[in-house]
């Protein structure tokens, strides 16, 4: 899309060649924040590609509910399909609802109970090197524990123990890498500058370390009650089971959506309870009382209310998706404008959480905003998206982040280091560094 539409305003401050390239890389979420003064629909620019951010929650649920018309696809969503394969995050809707169907069941209530049992025994361990007075780096934590519980849910097989360290050890480089390879020119992400190699490299490992434990699962034929073995026994609706390149496709997909945003939403969450002792003190009486001095397993969870609405306004304040994309498969009727087929349309949780209009009081950490009598605007709360491609995990995760925060407040007092605000570095999450957090024990052995 080149020309300037009827309807679409246009963003100020591009320049030639880059167009908004420093503010994305610089600065992206004040950016963001500017964009709904100017209009609904605001075009901006990526070197000499054009994109039109969505400013109101009504237009994007629009664009969220008609996923034919408004489906995956284009430069963005190309380099994350040549990043993890075709999976059902990078799919466009053609292939999109025999791929959910295939995957759905691996994330039904029934399997979450039985995964929230490994998350009660990775919890377990999360803290196991903390000591009283100790200041530890819960960013760095957060992701150990994510990638270990998350890959374990995964496959959980003891062969699969090396490709575990691996992709663990290669995702922040592939994180990095997509988030770059995505707002680069194309022929910038192209050359061999060491950042594109380094992620070259990280993704090339961690697609072998999939391989290979593919390859074990197949051969020893045993069934380990895990999402992998699920996969293999998989058959979709004409009663194929799936290739080795769709399983592949869909661990690589659910690996990399799901571990970065789960450690993010949980670091930022124990940032914000440090910010907010009042809040932090309420929520330990709840978990005082449901839990009193041991971990949280999934029978607690209707009981753990304030932790879950800590989670939820977490994900409104800092959501870990933060910019995502969708591209016009014909053209389409959107508020005012005509916009012409393979547009790239952006829509933000941040620039929709933060936006004063639809979620009033928008820096202020709230968790009461969710109690149940509180009204909202619809689609101003997005942080797992909406409509047929909504995050496949969203349950998964408020189960592991709820248990993780409780067990950890009822454990462990919380102070900052630092008051400084984390830097920010913006990838395909809103990643926090430097949450350096000074912990507490609560639970003293007796003498
Ligand atoms: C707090 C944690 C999480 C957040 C904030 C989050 C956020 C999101 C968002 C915003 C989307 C929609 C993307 C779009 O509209 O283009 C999405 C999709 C997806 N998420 Fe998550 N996610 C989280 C955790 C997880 C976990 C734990 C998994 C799996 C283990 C997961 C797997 C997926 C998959 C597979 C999709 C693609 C769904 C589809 O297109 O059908 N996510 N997520």
């Amino acid at each position: 899309m080149a020309t300037d539409h009827e309807g679409i305003a246009q963003a100020p401050g591009a320049l030639p060649i880059v167009g908004h390239l420093f503010p994305l890389l610089r600065d992206p979420l004040r950016f963001l924040n500017t964009l709904p003064s100017y209009g609904d629909l605001v075009q901006i620019r990526l070197g000499t590609q054009t994109a039109v951010v969505v400013c109101r929650p009504e237009l994007v649920q629009e664009v969220l509910l008609h996923d034919r018309t408004y489906d995956k696809g284009g430069p963005i969503i190309e380099r994350i399909g040549n990043a993890l394969g075709d999976g059902v995050a990078s799919c466009p809707h053609s292939a999109h609802r025999r791929q959910r169907r295939s995957l759905q069941p691996a994330f039904s209530r029934a399997c979450l109970r039985e995964y929230a049992a490994l998350m009660t025994e990775k919890i377990d361990t999360l803290t196991i090197g903390w000591s009283d007075g100790r200041t530890v780096d819960v960013a760095a934590q957060m992701y150990n524990f994510a990638s270990d519980t998350i890959s374990r849910t995964l496959f959980t097989a003891e062969a699969a123990r090396p490709a575990i360290d691996t992709v663990k050890e290669c995702l922040p480089d592939i994180f990095r890498g997509i988030y770059q390879q995505a707002v680069l020119p194309p022929w910038l992400s192209r050359l061999p500058l060491p950042p594109n190699l380094r992620y070259e490299r990280a993704r090339n490992r961690a697609w072998a370390a999939v391989s290979k434990t593919i390859s074990l699962y197949r051969q020893d034929d045993e069934t380990h009650g895990d999402v992998l073995s699920m996969l293999l026994k998989t058959q979709d609706d004409a009663g194929e089971v799936l290739g080795d390149a769709e399983i592949h496709a869909q661990i690589m997909t659910l690996l990399v959506a799901g571990i970065e945003s789960t450690a993010v939403a949980l670091t930022w969450a124990v940032h914000l309870l440090c910010q907010n002792p009042d809040v932090q003190e309420r929520l330990r009486t709840e978990t005082a009382e449901v839990l009193g001095t041991r971990t949280a397993t999934w029978d607690d969870l209707p009981r753990l209310d304030l932790a879950r609405r800590v989670i939820t306004e977490t994900l409104r304040i800092y959501p870990p998706g933060w910019i995502l994309t969708r591209t016009t498969a014909t053209e389409a009727r959107l508020a005012d404008a005509v916009i012409p087929p393979e547009t790239t349309l952006i829509y933000s949780p941040y620039l929709m959480h933060h936006d004063a209009r639809f979620n009033p009081r928008p820096s202020s950490f709230d968790p009461d905003r969710w109690l149940p009598e509180q009204e909202h605007v619809r689609g101003a709360f997005i942080p797992f998206g909406g409509g047929a491609r909504k995050c496949i995990g969203d349950n998964y995760a408020m189960t592991l982040a709820t248990l993780a925060l409780s067990t950890i407040v009822a454990q462990w007092r919380l102070s900052s280091v630092d008051h400084q605000l984390p830097h920010i570095e913006p990838r395909m999450t809103l990643t926090p560094h430097g949450v350096q957090v000074r912990v507490e024990c609560l639970q003293r052995v007796p003498d």
